[in-house]
């Protein structure tokens, strides 16, 4: 049986196996995906381990996402653009690629399940961290009328919007400006938290999304609410959209994800 695994640290809470096992019930095939847990220090000799032993590809979350841009003998152009890897593809002749699909699976996410299309939409992106740095390529390549970046250190959010030129601004001046899609890429949901953007960022937005996910709304959504966004959303679909993404190099088949979200979604409540 093909083999495929997700290296992280931690790594028990991984939803990836359920995900991918999923994919390959649709495509009718045996697949085995692992959770293997690497030790901090650990990651090229853990992957290069399994690659001896037969593993196909791969897909790499936190801690080891630049690790895995180290590793990869070759990059697409956005995990060059984004400096990180969350999948690899392992070759016939033995080499490694790496991609990051965070991107495409967040905009995927945003067009097909919440309906809005990006093209000549302003866009504020919050955060200014390794999530983010994934994803303002792809979102670049949509068209969107602009695009800014807001963070609460701000100088962070000056280096990445010079490299893409792009706007920078603190959260406070994004608070006193209106955006249509309102994109939270901060990781201050872990700790249950927002931002700190004003109610009025929020009145003129269609669609708030956080990249992180729960059980229930995360304080950005409730946030986004409260100042009046028409849609808001959790990063769910963006986990199962860059899983897609990753089956669709290793295996050539593109998966329907739709389903798949639907029964996470309910596992989640
Ligand atoms: P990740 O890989 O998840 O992006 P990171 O590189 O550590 O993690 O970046 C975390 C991001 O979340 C940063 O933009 C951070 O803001 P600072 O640069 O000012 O630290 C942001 N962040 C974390 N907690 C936050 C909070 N409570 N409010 C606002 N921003 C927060």
């Amino acid at each position: 049986k093909p083999r495929y695994a997700v290296f992280g640290h931690p790594i028990a809470h991984s939803r990836s196996p359920e995900i991918h096992l999923a994919f390959a019930l649709q495509e009718q095939v045996h697949i085995s995906y692992d959770k293997i847990l690497l030790p901090i220090e650990g990651f090229s000799q853990g992957v290069a381990a399994e690659i001896q032993a037969g593993l196909q590809g791969a897909n790499v979350t936190v801690p080891f996402k630049l690790d895995a841009c180290e590793f990869a003998d070759e990059l697409s152009v956005r995990a060059q653009l984004a400096g990180a890897v969350n999948t690899l593809v392992v070759r016939d002749d033995g080499s490694v690629y790496g991609d990051n699909s965070d991107g495409l699976g967040l905009m995927n996410d945003i067009e097909k399940q919440y309906g809005v299309s990006l093209q000549d939409l302003s866009v504020l992106v919050v955060g200014a961290g390794g999530a983010v740095r994934g994803i303002l390529q792809p979102l670049l390549e949509r068209n969107p009328k602009a695009v800014s970046v807001a963070n609460r250190t701000v100088s962070k959010a000056q280096e990445l919007a010079h490299i893409l030129d792009i706007e920078a601004l603190s959260l406070q001046d994004a608070s006193l400006r209106q955006f249509d899609i309102i994109i939270n890429g901060t990781s201050s949901g872990l700790s249950d938290q927002a931002p700190d953007l004003a109610l009025a960022a929020f009145e003129q937005c269609q669609l708030a999304y956080d990249m992180v996910y729960g059980a229930k709304p995360t304080a950005f959504m409730d946030l986004a609410r409260q100042g009046g966004a028409k849609q808001a959303a959790d990063g769910l679909g963006m986990l199962v959209g860059q899983a897609a993404v990753s089956y669709q190099w290793w295996r050539g088949f593109q998966p329907q994800t739709e389903s798949v979200l639907q029964s996470l979604r309910a596992s989640l409540c």
